[in-house]
């Protein structure tokens, strides 16, 4: 039974294909292995967004090239850099298998082909020396119907939360971003197919459930009619809703143009959708929005903050911001600083802009020096965390819902779970509380996490 290890760069949709991966080569009869050392098979599933994650990824393969070699393990390269620098990394790193974002179903025909070759190598070898010159596979063809095959889960004892993938790529095509070119144009799967899966799972032990879609609430726009004045992505909520047994609906990671008064209508009439939304602002500055087709201000960005407040006063806000894109004043960066503290975000990704091939930004003049990108986002970091702070320090002495997900990892010996609004809260409790949905009492916070007793309202 030969080992796979597959480690993930990126995003959950991310981690929903390497899953997709590791059941189909399950199914073929490999087995998972945490252990790189003992593998016969390491994939590394890539992220383009950034150049870290490339340079991350580039440099495991090296030091994996060097370690494996001669054990006959077979190497590759998944996912979005496969895609959008395949032939190139092929033979640059010489591995053996390079499969981009539309063919993740392939991987384990590829990985018994290339398995039988090396065997074969292995015995021809012993009869007459052999070059190590490598045979690889680069598949980065585009798929009609590729967003129907991730769909498989492997879930481990006692889970209770799960990813699900609805929809694949973006037409949006914002200056800064690869995500177009590595995921390619919008294709999404049928409502039906959708609900099939979540009731699956459910049925299996799942209660809460996050749809995961590169521009997710613009979900099935090209493809299904609008229902009584409801778009393609409220169908679908109301759909995944009515699972009975299913207890909390996430989503990730929406476009704020794609709030529409439908889905924002939805947040009223839906108790299962969660308490939180991820609003990617990326700039508080209009003449930077505009700059990187954003097509929205920051004066409708607030609008809509407060249309959503306005159905659900205690929503947690969450968003991405990227400092240092090319023409960003100190002007600019203020503005968005001046945002950020307007908003009160509860939690913020932000992100040094980074220059990605073939984007349009990537040739735009006034490009940030590292340095005035690294002072805004060290001076913003701060900034956010102090709101994160606020934010927490004001649950503190109330009462929260949680869906327990097992022992802390920084500390086994507690418990930690996630409210609606999906701040972690870690509390000393015990194995019936593993995986239930229930009520604690914030007792403190320490500024990144809060801590919290269910026996006080056990009592
Ligand atoms: N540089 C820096 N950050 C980027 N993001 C996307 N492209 C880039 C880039 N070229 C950020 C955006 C997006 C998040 C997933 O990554 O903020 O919302």
């Amino acid at each position: 039974m030969p080992k796979v290890f597959i480690k993930t760069y990126g995003c959950q949709m991310n981690e929903r294909d390497s899953e997709q991966v590791a059941q189909m080569l399950i199914r073929r009869g490999y087995s998972m292995t945490a252990d790189e050392n003992e593998a016969d098979v390491v994939l590394l599933n890539t992220c383009s967004v950034r150049d870290m994650a490339e340079q991350k990824a580039i440099g495991k393969m090296g030091n994996l090239i060097h370690r494996k070699r001669g054990q006959k393990a077979v190497l590759g390269f998944l996912g979005c850099m496969a895609q959008s620098r395949g032939p190139e990394l092929a033979k640059m790193m010489n591995v053996d298998l390079v499969v981009g974002t539309q063919k993740f179903h392939k991987v384990a025909d590829y990985v018994d082909d290339l398995l039988a070759r090396k065997r074969a190598e292995a015995e021809a070898e012993e009869a007459l020396f052999m070059d190590d010159v490598r045979f690889s596979i680069v598949d980065i063809e585009e798929e009609a119907g590729s967003q129907e095959t991730i769909r498989d889960h492997t879930l481990k004892p006692g889970q209770k939360t799960a990813f699900v993938s609805i929809m694949q790529g973006c037409n949006m095509h914002c200056t800064f971003c690869i995500v177009p070119y590595t995921r390619g144009p919008e294709r999404s799967r049928s409502i039906p197919e959708i609900v099939r899966e979540v009731e699956e799972l459910v049925a299996r032990g799942v209660k809460e459930v996050t749809l995961l879609g590169q521009i997710v609430n613009l979900y099935g726009r090209h493809e299904f009619p609008k229902v009584d004045g409801k778009g393609p992505f409220v169908q679908l909520l109301e759909a995944v809703h009515a699972v009975e047994g299913l207890e909390r609906l996430r989503f990730t990671s929406p476009h704020p143009i794609g709030y529409k008064s439908d889905l924002i209508e939805a947040f009223r009439y839906l108790p299962k959708l969660v308490e939180h939304v991820h609003l990617p602002l990326q700039s508080g500055s209009d003449r930077i929005l505009k700059r990187m087709h954003r097509t929205y201000s920051s004066r409708k960005y607030l609008e809509l903050v407060e249309r959503i407040r306005a159905v659900r006063p205690e929503m947690a806000i969450t968003t991405d911001i990227i400092v240092g894109f090319p023409g960003e004043t100190e002007e600019d960066f203020q503005a968005t600083c001046g945002l950020v503290r307007e908003v009160g975000f509860d939690n913020a990704f932000i992100f040094k802009y980074s220059q990605r091939k073939d984007t349009p930004a990537a040739a735009m003049d006034g490009q940030v020096p590292e340095e005035e990108k690294e002072r805004r986002h060290q001076e913003l970091l701060a900034l956010v965390n102090e709101i994160a702070r606020e934010k927490m320090e004001a649950l503190v002495g109330s009462h929260v819902e949680i869906l327990c997900e097992g022992p802390s990892k920084t500390n086994p010996e507690r418990l930690t779970g996630r409210t609606r609004g999906n701040k972690i809260v870690i509390f000393e409790g015990s194995d019936r509380h593993v995986g239930q949905v229930f009520d604690v009492k914030v007792t403190r916070s320490s500024g990144f996490s809060m801590y919290g007793d269910p026996a006080i309202l056990d009592a």
